[in-house]
């Protein structure tokens, strides 16, 4: 058996009094799509933001390529090649788009800044148009494609993904998803948190499903897609 690239193992949070996620275990392997899926409030932010120490798990063990990870600093897991792409996006407001990129360096260096920007620009045209542009002023969509760009400029090992479809049109997030199957399909291992179930379930070799802060099911993105109880909660029901 080959070792998973990210592992949960029986992980609890809590803020405060209040427990966030309940003995979390799960897996990534490298080259893999995964995603977590589960409603307002079910955990899926904190389990992302876990990874950094932030907030930090108290019990179970967060592992990654085999070395434990649970209480490293945010700065040792970004520089050690897990990039996040955060829910709201999040872009720097009053820099341009080559600016953002720029910052996304932050973890590996400008080594490889002109080649990697220039990739950027192929996987994202909309970037490359609007490069000297500030990012308040970009729509939502493309906001969310610098978030995603940004986070690929410190050429990550992992990338994590917190609902890059929030508050998008269907067909903007169409586009989004495009981008993520042409990613995956270069061999990055994508870990995806989404409300938007229809998508992210097509997308991912695997999935988890979250209610209240514990994972409930597990599957293939195919069977999540096709069980009924998944459609009846998260697919409306069609
Ligand atoms: N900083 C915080 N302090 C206290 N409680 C928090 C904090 N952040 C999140 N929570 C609580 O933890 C629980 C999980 O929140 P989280 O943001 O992880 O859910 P989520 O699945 O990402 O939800 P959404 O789909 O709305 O983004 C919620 O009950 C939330 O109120
Ligand atoms: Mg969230």
């Amino acid at each position: 058996m080959t070792m998973p690239l990210l592992e949960f193992r029986n992980v609890d949070v809590f803020y405060g009094p209040i427990q966030a996620l309940r003995g979390v275990s799960l897996h990534i392997n490298e080259g893999e799509t995964v995603s977590l899926i589960g409603a307002n409030g079910a955990g899926k932010s904190t389990l992302l933001m876990s990874i950094f120490g932030q907030p930090r798990a108290r019990n179970g063990q967060i592992m990654y390529r085999g070395e434990e990870i649970t209480q490293k600093s945010a700065h040792f897991v970004a520089s050690n090649g897990i990039a996040q792409s955060p829910e709201g996006r999040h872009v720097f407001p009053d820099m341009s788009v080559e600016e953002n990129l720029l910052m996304g360096t932050i973890p590996i260096g400008t080594k490889h800044v002109d080649e990697d920007m220039q990739h950027m620009f192929e996987l994202f045209p909309r970037l490359k148009e609007r490069r000297n542009q500030r990012a308040m002023t970009m729509s939502g969509g493309e906001q969310q494609m610098l978030a995603i760009a940004r986070a690929l400029m410190s050429r990550p090992k992992l990338l994590l993904l917190d609902e890059p479809s929030l508050g998008l049109a269907p067909i903007v997030v169409k586009q989004i998803f495009q981008i993520l199957r042409e990613l995956a399909q270069t061999g990055m291992t994508i870990f995806l948190v989404e409300q938007n179930a229809n998508h992210a379930l097509r997308l991912s070799d695997r999935a988890y499903v979250m209610v209240t802060g514990e994972i409930r099911m597990t599957g293939s993105g195919k069977e999540l897609l096709a069980d009924p109880q998944v459609r009846e909660a998260y697919l409306g029901g069609h």
